[in-house]
């Protein structure tokens, strides 16, 4: 790529109040970034060393191109640094998690609850025969269960696998098979928009064939009707740790043992199990959110991900409770029963630091300033986005409507296999709208041409990360083929597969993906799955599908479908196969639109052209077809 973007952007920045810089974990920015050029061990050693370790590491780092170890044969346990270490303190009173349902009710955990009930259910998975290194797959609606049953897996040793509850059967089954899950922990139903939605009978349907799975634990939710539960296989959530002991020392874990699997789309094929490992991630984590989010103990952080996705992994379970930070979290859809529930609560629970989504942040701008007019926003110091671009009408909007004009915009750019935020602008400094920043101090980012070398400002290219860093991933769960592409597709760098462009002032704006995944309101979306769901169908011969912008999801999913001989194009049709991609793989990886086509636009060597597709579609060039085969 080499083409010259429009960076008169640049020219408008917004400075935030200098007390935030004043009063900052980090301080100065470049200074900060500096100290890490200097000497990027002693950076990390020196963060790593606010936590907690059973023994220390002799090394902070090795490696062995493209395979890096971190903090090397030092033992620790993430959840010691989430609990137990603030129970030596008065965090141990302190509010770790408020949870809010549908219907308002509330749930409220201290620090020593909460430690006490993740050693309960780590007792009950014990007792269901789970070790250290077993794979543990939770499907479960946003509930304090969720996080409780990740941490108690990780108290053991054994390995998580979060599948987020708005997946369908086939994207369930395929990721408990892929990581040999042997215990699945879900829920009877999960409550949305006023209805209960069913869990459990996709479940049942996703262990047809998953031979590994010995157990599913069951939370019953619904008192009135509770679901039946099948003994011979099934067991109650509060049934298991009935009688268990309040008493589980956290497994002594290598800093590279895996802490957890979490599946992410690929651009093609399968989804791959991200890997990530105890010591790094923590330190990772833990670093970003308390220097990104600048946390202190006053604070009350909300970050809206579900734990399904790594923003819920990195950014609502391990790294504010780390840091010891309050967090909340909801069942709630931020428009029901009506568009003022996320500021009511914000209002409510004084919420300090919110972490949101652009597409959130763009649904909300569409309902009108109205919604959050009606509340005491005033609490409010620091605004996070993250998974897409922010861009810079949602960036103003965010900024004038809910930040008031005086709080910074954190637009916090990273991935899955990033674990840690990578590409931030830190609080304090100057904000350019529509661009994330630059790199965290601890990580080096680049713009690159495809041989690697960096492209001035204004040129667009490939998004890199030069060095490895603590929370990189340790490879893709049994396919280290794929995670090597990421270190060798483009010389001597990590690639991350967007595509980005910087302005004079170093900070890098993501333009959106160079591969073929689609980013649905936030989420990772690969093309192959939808065509697989789609190509399932009986009445489906073949199925390109492409991503095309929307105002409020950044992208939306459009199928081009060829039918099999004796199928007749219709509406009806056209819903069927929309509820078949539904049923498949869950409501957000359904097409917004599906055309019937003749011909799909294809190399000679059959691969097919999305790229075609979407020039078409937009009435954009094409670019080089010269591959295309007619
Ligand atoms: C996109 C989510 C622009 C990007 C944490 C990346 C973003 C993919 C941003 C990773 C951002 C995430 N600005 N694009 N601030 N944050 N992305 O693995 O394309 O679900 O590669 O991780 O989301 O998505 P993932």
């Amino acid at each position: 790529m080499a083409e010259d973007f429009d960076v008169r952007l640049t020219e408008k920045h917004y400075m935030p109040d200098p007390s935030y810089k004043q009063n900052s974990w980090v301080g100065d920015y470049a200074t900060a970034y500096q100290d890490f050029l200097k000497d990027p061990e002693r950076f990390w050693d020196t963060i790593a060393q606010e936590l907690h370790w059973f023994s220390p590491y002799r090394k902070v780092k090795e490696w062995n191109y493209p395979y890096a170890r971190w903090f090397i044969d030092g033992k620790t346990n993430i959840t010691y640094n989430c609990l137990d270490r603030h129970m030596q303190n008065s965090r141990r009173n302190k509010v770790a998690l408020i949870w809010r349902g549908e219907d308002d009710t509330e749930r409220i955990y201290t620090y020593r609850q909460l430690y006490r009930e993740v050693m309960r259910v780590a007792n009950g998975l014990k007792k269901l025969g789970v070790g250290k290194g077993d794979r543990v797959c939770i499907y479960m609606p946003m509930v304090p269960e969720q996080i409780v049953s990740m941490l108690a897996c990780a108290r053991i040793g054994a390995v998580h696998s979060v599948v987020f509850g708005g997946f369908g059967a086939a994207a369930l089954n395929s990721r408990i098979t892929g990581a040999g899950a042997k215990v699945v922990i879900t829920a009877d139903v999960t409550f949305r928009r006023g209805k209960s939605i069913p869990l459990k009978h996709i479940i049942e349907e996703a262990i047809i064939n998953a031979e590994t799975v010995e157990h599913i634990v069951v939370l019953r939710r619904e008192q009135h009707q509770p679901v039946e539960i099948h003994r011979e296989m099934e067991v109650d959530f509060y049934d298991m740790i009935r009688g268990a002991g309040a008493d589980c020392e956290s497994e002594v874990m290598d800093a590279e043992d895996p802490l957890f699997i979490l599946y992410t789309s690929g651009s093609t094929g399968a989804p791959k199990g991200i890997v990530h490992t105890c010591g790094g991630y923590m330190v990772g984590t833990y670093y970003t959110t308390k220097n990104v989010f600048d946390i202190k103990d006053t604070d009350v952080y909300w970050c809206t991900a579900d734990p399904g996705w790594i923003t819920g992994h990195s950014y609502v379970v391990y790294g504010p409770l780390s840091v010891g930070a309050t967090i909340i979290m909801t069942e709630s859809t931020p428009d029901f029963p009506d568009p003022g529930v996320y500021w009511r609560m914000v209002e409510e629970f004084g919420v300090t630091i919110l972490y949101t989504a652009p597409t959130a942040i763009r649904m909300f701008m569409k309902l009108g300033e109205e919604w959050p007019g009606k509340y005491n926003l005033s609490t409010l110091r620091i605004l996070g986005s993250v998974g897409e671009p922010l861009n810079p009408e949602a960036f103003e909007w965010y900024y004038r409507v809910i930040g008031k004009g005086r709080c910074p915009v954190v637009d916090t750019w990273w991935q899955t296999e990033t674990g840690m935020h990578m590409v931030t602008t830190l609080i304090g400094e100057p904000m350019y709208p529509g661009f994330a920043g630059k790199a965290v101090p601890g990580v080096v980012a680049d713009v690159v041409d495809k041989d690697g070398n960096s492209v001035p400002p204004g040129t667009g290219g490939f998004l890199v990360i030069r060095e490895p860093w603590p929370s990189m991933l340790r490879t893709v769960y049994k396919d280290d083929d794929r995670y090597r592409k990421y270190w060798t597709t483009i010389p001597g760098c990590y690639a991350v597969g967007d595509l980005a462009v910087r302005n004079r002032e170093g900070y890098i704006m993501v333009l959106g993906r160079a591969d073929d995944l689609i980013v649905v309101a936030g989420h990772n979306i690969g093309t192959a799955e939808v065509e697989s769901a789609l190509v399932s169908h009986q009445a489906v011969a073949e199925a390109a599908v492409i991503g095309k912008p929307d105002p409020v999801k950044g992208n939306v999913i459009k199928a081009f479908v060829i039918l099999r001989v004796g199928h007749i194009p219709s509406e009806r049709l056209k819903n069927e196969l929309l509820y078949h991609v539904r049923i498949t793989l869950g409501p957000i990886a359904m097409p917004s639109e599906i055309e019937f086509v003749q011909s799909l636009p294809k190399t000679r060597s059959g691969k097919i052209m999305r790229r075609v597709l979407k020039a078409q579609e937009l009435g954009m060039d094409p670019g080089d077809i010269s591959t295309l085969e007619e």
